[in-house]
């Protein structure tokens, strides 16, 4: 018997090296990044796509606010609340300072400038499909952009949430998702693709999540319940979104919805984003969620 016990703990803890060890935040090689000139005008339109404003603002900022990226937005999650980081060129507070490879690995890798696992609160499953390209323009963007030396507010989780070692086990269950839509696209649709599920990441909202919160890629864009269980968030799929091209390219621009309403809570900001792409862009989104698989 104590035979037997020697050998179950020997296994175990073999077991859970192994977990330690595959689960040990990994991250990217960076060096074609380096290589790469930044385009400023361009990244602000991946900055706009990508909305990262609508997080890491200072919550209910307008105007040209919106680019004071000081953080403080409080995200309500059944794993506890989530206050976005201060990213502004501030070297202190913010990400002034960060090469791109540090940026690349918070945006893409989800590991954090300390080199830990970084929460999936910040959508980097979306963002690893960004073109290396528009990275570099995004980082090349931020510079631009005023410090703020406002202090990040700690994150406020229930154990073992609380512990960033636990995330590696989360990467191994979410693994890394290819688009959703395949096949033989036109152009059109792989632009729209590109823009919805890679850069303004519609399914991080719009997509049931599973047990662990992974998204159910199955169920893309099918509804989902958002902020810890209070906010109801529609289905866009076909079955549901029945509107017409026009009444779909109205909404994401300017938020009415056909029935005289207007786009409310996350979403609203999510319009304000919209607006500052060309019109070729939310067409192309808009051909997008049109030929998106429909989920009554
Ligand atoms: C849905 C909300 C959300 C969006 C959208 C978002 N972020 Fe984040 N971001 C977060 C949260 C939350 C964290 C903190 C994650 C953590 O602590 O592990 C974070 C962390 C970061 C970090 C690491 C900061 C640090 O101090 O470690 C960077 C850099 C960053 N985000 C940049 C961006 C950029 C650039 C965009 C747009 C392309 C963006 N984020 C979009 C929520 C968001
Ligand atoms: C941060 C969360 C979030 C993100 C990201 C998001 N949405 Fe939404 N969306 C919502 C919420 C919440 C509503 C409901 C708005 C309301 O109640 O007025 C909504 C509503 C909509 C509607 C109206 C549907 C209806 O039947 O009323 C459309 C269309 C839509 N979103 C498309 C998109 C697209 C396309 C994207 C990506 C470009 C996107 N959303 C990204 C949260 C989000």
């Amino acid at each position: 018997m104590p035979r037997l016990l020697r050998t179950l703990a020997v296994i175990g803890l073999m077991a859970a090296t192994f977990v330690w060890y595959v689960t040990l935040p990994a991250v990217r090689d960076t060096s074609a990044l380096e290589a790469l000139t930044g385009n400023p005008v361009n990244g602000e339109m991946v900055f706009w796509a990508s909305g990262c404003a609508s997080c890491h603002m200072a919550p209910g900022a307008t105007g040209a606010d919106q680019l004071i990226l000081a953080g403080g937005l409080a995200l309500p999650t059944q794993f506890g609340t989530f206050y976005a980081p201060n990213i502004s060129s501030d070297r202190e507070q913010g990400i002034g300072g960060w090469s791109i490879a540090a940026f690349a690995h918070a945006l893409q890798d989800g590991v954090t400038g300390d080199g830990a696992h970084e929460y999936p609160a910040m959508p980097y499953l979306a963002y690893v499909k960004m073109a290396p390209q528009d990275l570099v323009d995004l980082k090349t963007f931020l510079d631009t952009l005023p410090a703020s030396a406002t202090p990040n507010i700690p994150h406020d989780l229930t154990f073992p949430f609380s512990l960033r070692s636990t995330l590696g086990v989360w990467k191994l269950w979410a693994g890394q998702p290819d688009y959703v839509m395949t096949g033989d696209l036109p152009p059109v649709l792989t632009r729209g693709r590109y823009l919805a599920e890679a850069l303004a990441h519609c399914g991080e909202c719009h997509t049931p999540r599973d047990e662990l919160g992974a998204l159910r890629q199955s169920a893309w864009l099918s509804g989902a319940v958002i902020d810890a269980g209070k906010v109801k968030v529609p289905n866009i799929t076909p079955a549901k979104l029945v509107w017409t091209q026009e009444e779909i390219f109205t909404y994401l621009t300017t938020g009415s919805t056909p029935e005289f309403d207007y786009a409310g809570g996350a979403m609203a900001h999510v319009v304000d984003n919209l607006a500052h792409l060309p019109k070729s862009d939310i067409m192309a989104i808009v051909a997008y969620l049109r030929a998106a698989h429909p989920i009554p």
